[in-house]
Formats: C-alpha cells, sequence, structure tokens
C-alpha cells in the first residue's frame, strides 16, 4: 500500500474542486485500514469513496482513505424465493446493480446510476425512485475505527432513517467493508414513483420488467442530472425537509400547489427541489456556483468555483427558502 503526500483531490471529488490532501492511501483490503490506523494515530482521517456526495472547503491536513477494497460479489445464500449477495465495499454501486439486473434479480433496479462506492451505500441510505438500500439490506460489515475491530450490522442496527444510518451518525467510526443485500429472482418490481410511473407509460410499458425499470430509470436521471465528468455537483445538495402536516396545510394556503408527500408521525415531505425552483434559484449562476437549470436541488461548479464559494451560496439559497417557507434546509452533501 503507497502513502502519497501532498497531492490533488480534484479527480477524487465530483464537484471537482482542486483541492489537496496532506497524506492519500488507498486501500483494497479491510487489514490495511487497520494498519493505516495504527501507523497514524494521531493523524484526522477521512473516509472516501467517489467524493460523490462531499464538498471541500479547504485543503485536509490529514490522511484521505479511499475505498478501494476488491473482490468479487458472492452468494452467500440461495433459495427459491430469494438470494443473498455479498458485496465488496470498493466496487462501483451502479456496476452491482447492472450485474443484479443481468441475473434478473429483483430489488435495486431503482438505485441504478446512483454514482459512489458500494461500501458508501449505507452511510446515507442511498434512495431513489421510490427505493432505498435499506429495503433490501441484511448486513453491513464495517471497521470500528476506535477498537480497530471487525464489526457487523443487522439492518436494523443500521438505524436507517431518509439519508440517514448509524454510519452516518457516527460519522469517521466505522469504514464500511463490505454488505450483504437480499434479493428476489424473476420478482416483478414495484413502481412506486411518479416520474418513473409516467416515463414507462411513455415507453408503452405496461407491465414493466426488472430492465425496463433499469432502462426507464438511466433515461430519468440523463436526462435531469448533471453528469459530474461534464459539469462538477454532486447530486441533491440539500435533504428534502419534513414538516408537521399543520405547516404544511399553512403553507398550501399561500402555495396552493405545492407538493408534498406523507411521511411517519403525521408529518409531510417536501421537494426541496420545488421550493427553490419557486424562490426563483433555478438557473441562477455567480461566478462559477450555480443551481442546476434543469434540477434546483442540484448546486454545480461550471468550472472554477471554490468550495467556499458554493457553500456560501448554498448559505444563500437555505436563508431565503428560510424567509418565504420557515422551513430549514438541511445540507445532505458532507461538507469537510
Ligand atoms: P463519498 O462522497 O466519497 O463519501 C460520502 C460520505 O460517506 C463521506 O462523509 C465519507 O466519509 C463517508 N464514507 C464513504 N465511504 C465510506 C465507508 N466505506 N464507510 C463509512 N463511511 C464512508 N444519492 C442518493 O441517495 N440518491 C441519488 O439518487 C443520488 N443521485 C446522485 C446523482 C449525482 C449526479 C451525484 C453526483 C450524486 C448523487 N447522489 C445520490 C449522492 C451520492 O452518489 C451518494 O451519496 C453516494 O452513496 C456517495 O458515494 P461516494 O462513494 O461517492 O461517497
Ligand atoms: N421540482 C421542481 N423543480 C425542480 C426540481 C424538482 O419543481 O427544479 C419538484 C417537482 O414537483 C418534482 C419534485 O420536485 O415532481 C421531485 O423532484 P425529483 O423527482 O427530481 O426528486 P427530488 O425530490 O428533487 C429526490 C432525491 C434524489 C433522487 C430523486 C428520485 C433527495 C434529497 N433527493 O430528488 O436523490 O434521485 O428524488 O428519487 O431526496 C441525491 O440524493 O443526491 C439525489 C439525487
Amino acid at each position: 500500500m503507497k502513502i502519497k503526500e501532498k497531492i490533488s483531490l480534484r479527480q477524487f471529488n465530483t464537484f471537482g474542486l482542486d483541492i489537496s490532501a496532506d497524506y492519500f492511501a488507498i486501500v483494497t483490503e479491510p487489514q490495511q485500514i487497520i494498519k493505516l490506523r495504527k501507523t497514524f494515530p494521531d493523524l484526522p482521517k477521512l473516509i472516501l469513496g467517489e467524493g460523490s456526495n462531499v464538498l471541500f472547503l479547504e485543503d485536509f491536513h490529514g490522511l484521505v482513505v479511499r475505498n478501494e477494497i476488491k473482490g468479487d460479489i458472492e452468494i452467500i445464500d440461495r433459495q427459491t424465493d430469494y438470494v443473498d449477495i455479498r458485496i465488496p465495499g470498493g466496487m462501483h454501486w451502479h456496476d452491482v446493480v447492472t450485474y443484479a439486473v443481468e441475473q434478473n434479480w429483483q430489488g435495486i433496479e431503482s438505485l441504478a446510476l446512483i454514482p459512489g462506492k458500494a461500501g458508501t451505500a449505507p452511510f446515507q441510505n442511498i434512495g431513489a425512485y421510490g427505493t432505498e438500500i435499506a429495503a433490501v439490506l441484511i448486513a453491513c460489515h464495517a471497521i470500528d475505527l476506535k477498537n480497530l475491530t471487525p464489526v457487523s450490522f443487522t439492518n436494523e442496527q443500521c438505524a436507517f432513517g431518509y439519508r440517514d444510518s448509524i454510519f452516518k451518525q457516527n460519522k469517521g467510526r466505522y469504514f464500511i467493508t463490505s454488505m450483504d443485500l437480499r434479493l428476489y429472482p424473476g420478482r416483478p418490481p414495484r413502481i412506486r414513483y411518479r416520474a418513473l410511473e409516467n416515463k414507462l407509460k411513455e415507453k408503452g410499458i405496461k407491465k414493466p420488467s426488472i430492465l425496463d425499470v433499469y432502462q426507464s430509470v438511466i433515461e430519468i436521471r440523463r436526462a435531469k442530472l448533471p453528469d459530474p465528468t461534464v459539469t462538477g455537483n454532486a447530486g441533491s445538495f440539500f435533504k428534502n425537509p419534513i414538516i408537521s402536516r399543520e405547516h404544511y396545510e399553512q403553507l398550501k394556503k399561500k402555495y396552493p400547489d405545492m407538493p408534498g408527500y406523507p411521511f411517519t408521525d403525521n408529518r409531510v415531505k417536501i421537494p426541496a427541489g420545488w421550493l427553490i425552483d419557486r424562490a426563483g434559484w433555478k438557473g441562477f449562476r455567480e461566478g462559477d456556483a450555480g443551481v442546476h437549470p434543469k434540477q434546483a436541488l442540484v448546486l454545480v461548479n461550471y468550472g472554477k468555483a471554490s468550495g467556499y464559494e458554493i457553500f456560501k451560496l448554498s448559505e444563500r439559497i437555505r436563508a431565503d427558502i428560510f424567509d418565504r417557507y420557515h422551513i430549514e434546509l438541511e445540507r445532505e452533501v458532507q461538507v469537510v
């Protein structure tokens, strides 16, 4: 394992920010994590996957550990109606989805094209088009960086919530090395997202296959989200806020077309993209920091914006959204 010094992280974060790390190491097997932790006990450490959900504000004076834990997808149990698989954390997530779709295993086809490593997926409980990783994850395996021991979590122990988990709540403590998913050979996909339903209708598909869903999700995403290899971004910059039903009813009087989706405990989830769009920010640009013209929830770096400039823009948006709707937006992107 090579440890590099003073390297640029530009190619390791999808905002394309040219900041540097004092030390940088790539781990390909779990034991190396323990070794690194012992070699550099006092340095601040950052676990990094593909950098598709981080915003660096400045150079990182510590050790960045990039997860490239290798291996093949392994079948750990197979029954007539399900198959359990173990996935090495360093795999590219979309490759896992593609593999499952090729086997005609149902469960993660709606999570196609989400950037990042498989090992990062549980961190924020990735979700899209009506499902989340929590729906199929049966166990998560990690190294506890506090005790330097391997540790496993059941689905329940992962404490998943909307864009939330025990790993996010204890950021930096657990290095996820692999995870086990339960998928369902040949089971018809469930369509639980309006945009996906519309896409399938538009294509004239009445009984969608697993492959149909996978392809449709890819098409929707390509049409709406900027490609990070062309325009720097980290997907949704904010989480969709969850507010009380009373608050929602009040806002509806002023904004009758405000969308809202029922959430647990008589609360309502509001698309932050709608709030930001409606507030006039869509397509806004200042210098090289901007709001994507096709999806107001995505902040972009047109080239040379700094992390601070993007952060400042996000603060302006948050303040404006609060003034208008009395809603506090929470960042989804991890600020470093
Ligand atoms: P990174 O950005 O490298 O890391 C994110 C955080 O996880 C950091 O705090 C890091 O320290 C921590 N971390 C990374 N690896 C580990 C590990 N092995 N163990 C413990 N902690 C770790 N997300 C969705 O949920 N749904 C979407 O639809 C979606 N669409 C996106 C579209 C685009 C165009 C982009 C750029 C991003 C999108 N995202 C989406 C966000 C992002 O893809 C996910 O959050 C993804 O899981 C991040 O993976 P990563 O490997 O790039 O993580
Ligand atoms: N909307 C607008 N204007 C916009 C964007 C959205 O009015 O510019 C409104 C529309 O009413 C639309 C609704 O918001 O119907 C929802 O938009 P969309 O379907 O694009 O989804 P989203 O709520 O903006 C969430 C996730 C995405 C995920 C999609 C699909 C969060 C924070 N974001 O976005 O995840 O891909 O749903 O399921 O929950 C990510 O986390 O990085 C991410 C991209």
